[in-house]
Formats: structure tokens, C-alpha cells, sequence
């Protein structure tokens, strides 16, 4: 698979979209602000909300698993946004523990708590002028929401253990992995925060919700590391692409990228052949495709589908009998010749592990 065009992706120059063009041989992996890929129709969903919203100081809110891209569309809402040229500083709510938490987000007075030897400003002020992205603010303690709630609705605040009043103007982007409505319903979130930062969402599509997205990504990835590795890998082979594109993702893009990573960086030059995945993907493959096929919005060809269907059920068979087919057509509930007659027809052949 060579290069491809990317249709309209959220690139981190001045143009918000760089529209019809090769976009992947003209974006510059070392821009600090890496490009958001993205064609499927969800992703174009997404890069035309960020267009709308960016200049805006409504409250956004991200949602999507983890690996989705939720860190990268919060940078490029800054980014894109008329406060571009002012901080964005982000703070992950759910690795700092809860009592450092609150002097992290709006600062301590000298002497507040034991070993707070001088004052210290917090990411609330920080920020002043431009964004906070609250990462992971599903994590965020009840007593802790209270407060975020105040500077939300009030826009002011006091460092811990301080009398002052501190007054900011900031945009506030919020991110999640979990289904804050749940936890709303469950009592571990404040539903009046909740209402305060749902003004606009945006939720990110897993990756095996867009699978149409995956050979661009590859593309990109491969570029990105053959350029910072100084390799020359030359793209995927289409068996190796089914098997990718075929994978449930749970760590979606993320994951993706670490594995072409690893392949980058552990390759000689040529293509990525199905043999060179890691053997896990490829065990996982033949079992996360029956479990994972779906309708997405991009729509499936039902008679693909069902093929690959049946082309997994037999993979799995065989890896499961160690290609013994006697055994493998018993499992199947078929006899001998007719596994051999689908095996062929199916062209699969035993991989080297
Ligand atoms: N659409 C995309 N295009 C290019 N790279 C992407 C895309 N989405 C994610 N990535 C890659 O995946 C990495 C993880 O993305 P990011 O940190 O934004 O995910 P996240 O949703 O915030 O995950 P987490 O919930 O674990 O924090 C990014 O650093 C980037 O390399
Ligand atoms: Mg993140």
C-alpha cells in the first residue's frame, strides 16, 4: 500500500482542513501540534464541530475511549481558537492525588498545608487568557467538582488557604473516558457540573467504529517513523492491512500507533507483511472480527462479511487444532473435504509464528 491521499484532515498549520491533497507527504512530523488523520464520515463530523466551536469560549466536552485522539482534538480546539497565542495548560484530574489536586488547579498561599513553604499559582490562573483542559475530570472528587463549578458558573476563585479572590477569563475544555450520565445517575457526579460543562459535546468514535480511518492512520504512522527512525519501510502489504483492519483496537489509536512503531523500528525495508505483526494481533484477529462485525456508518458489504466471517471461524479452528484439519472440521461440524475445498477457496495458509 503506498501513501494516500487523505480527503480532509485536521492539520496543524494555519489552514484548519487541508483539503484533497497528499496531505501525508506534506505534513511536517516534527510540528509540535501533531495532525488529527481522519476521513471517515465520523471524523469529518468531528473536524467540522472543532471548525464551529473553536472561536467560541463555550465549555466543550470530550468524551470517547481511551487512544481516541480526546488530548489531541483539546489542543487543536486551543489551537484553532482565537486564544491560540495565549497558555494552554492541561492537567490530568485523575493522576494527581486528590489532596495535591486542589492546589494544582487554583493554587496555595504560603503555609496552607505542611511544606508549602511559598505561594504557588494554579493551572486556573496559569491559564489566564487561554484554555484548561481538564483531563479525565470524570475522576474528580465531589468536593472538587463543587468548587470547578463555582469557577465555571463565576469565573473566580481562591488559592487554598488564601482570603483572596482571584478573577480569570478562561476556556475550559473538559475530557472523559466514562459515561459521565452514568456516573451522574450512579451519585459520583455533580449532575450541575455535568449540565455546566455538556454545552457542546464531542465524542470521539473508537477506532473499530471507523475502520475506514485505519489505512490512513498506518500510512501516517509509518511515515512519522520511518522519518524519525531514518528507515525506509514501504508501506503495508493488503494481508497484513486485513488483519489491522480487522482488529478490535481496544487501545484504538493509541495502539495502532505503537504497533507500526515497534514494526518501524524493528524492520529492515520493504513492505509490513501479515508474518511481521505482532502474533498476538493475528491470533486476536481471527476471534475479534467474528466478535466485533458491525454495521458502522460508513456501511459493511454484507457479502464480505459474512465471507470473512466464515474465513474466521475456520482460522480460528485450525489455530485451535494446530492445523490438524480432521480435528478442526469436527469443531466446524463438517467434514474433511469440504474444510480442505473452503481452506483453498479461501486461500489461508498456515503463517509462520
Ligand atoms: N486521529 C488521529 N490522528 C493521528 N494520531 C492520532 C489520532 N488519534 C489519536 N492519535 C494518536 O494517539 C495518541 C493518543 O491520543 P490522545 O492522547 O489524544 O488520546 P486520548 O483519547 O486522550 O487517550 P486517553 O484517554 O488514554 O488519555 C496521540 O498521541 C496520537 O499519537
Ligand atoms: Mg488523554
Amino acid at each position: 500500500m503506498q501513501n494516500v491521499a487523505v480527503s480532509k484532515t485536521l492539520a496543524p498549520n494555519s489552514d484548519r482542513f487541508v483539503q484533497n491533497a497528499m496531505v501525508l507527504a506534506t505534513l511536517n512530523e516534527n510540528d509540535p501540534n501533531p495532525a488529527i488523520i481522519g476521513c471517515s464520515q465520523r471524523m469529518q463530523a468531528v473536524f467540522d464541530l472543532v471548525d464551529k466551536v473553536a472561536d467560541s469560549d463555550s465549555t466543550i466536552l470530550i468524551t470517547g475511549e481511551t487512544g481516541t485522539g480526546k488530548g489531541l482534538v483539546a489542543k487543536a480546539i486551543h489551537q484553532y481558537s482565537n486564544r491560540s497565542n495565549k497558555p494552554f495548560i492541561s492537567i490530568n484530574c485523575g493522576a494527581i492525588p486528590e489532596n495535591l489536586l486542589e492546589s494544582e488547579l487554583f493554587g496555595h498561599v504560603r503555609g496552607a498545608f505542611t511544606g508549602a513553604t511559598v505561594s504557588k499559582s494554579g493551572k486556573f490562573e496559569l491559564a489566564h487568557g487561554g484554555t484548561i483542559f481538564l483531563d479525565e475530570i470524570g475522576d474528580m472528587s465531589p468536593d472538587l467538582q463543587v468548587k470547578v463549578l463555582k469557577v465555571l458558573e463565576e469565573g473566580e476563585f481562591e488559592q487554598v488557604g488564601g482570603a483572596k479572590t482571584i478573577k480569570v477569563n478562561v476556556r475550559v475544555i473538559a475530557a472523559t473516558h466514562r459515561d459521565l450520565p452514568e456516573e451522574v445517575k450512579k451519585g459520583n457526579f455533580r449532575q450541575d457540573l455535568f449540565y455546566r460543562l455538556y454545552v457542546i459535546p464531542i465524542g470521539l468514535p473508537a477506532l473499530r467504529d471507523r475502520r475506514s480511518d485505519i489505512p490512513y492512520l498506518i500510512s501516517y504512522f509509518i511515515k512519522m517513523y520511518n522519518n524519525k527512525n531514518n528507515k525506509n519501510l514501504d508501506g503495508i502489504s493488503d494481508n497484513a492491512l486485513e488483519v489491522l483492519m480487522n482488529y478490535g483496537w481496544p487501545g484504538n489509536v493509541r495502539e495502532l500507533r505503537n504497533v507500526i512503531e515497534r514494526l518501524v523500528v524493528l524492520s529492515g525495508s520493504g513492505q509490513i507483511a501479515a508474518n511481521d505483526l505482532p502474533k498476538e494481533l493475528r491470533v486476536a484477529n481471527g476471534y475479534q472480527a467474528t466478535q466485533s462485525i458491525e454495521v458502522t456508518d460508513d456501511g459493511i458489504c454484507l457479502n464480505s462479511a459474512v465471507t470473512e466471517f466464515e474465513k474466521d471461524l475456520i482460522l480460528q479452528s485450525l489455530e485451535k487444532t494446530k492445523w490438524v484439519k480432521n480435528k478442526a472440521a469436527k469443531l466446524l461440524q463438517l467434514n474433511r473435504t469440504t474444510l480442505v475445498e473452503k481452506i483453498k477457496r479461501h486461500r489461508i495458509q498456515q503463517r509462520a509464528s
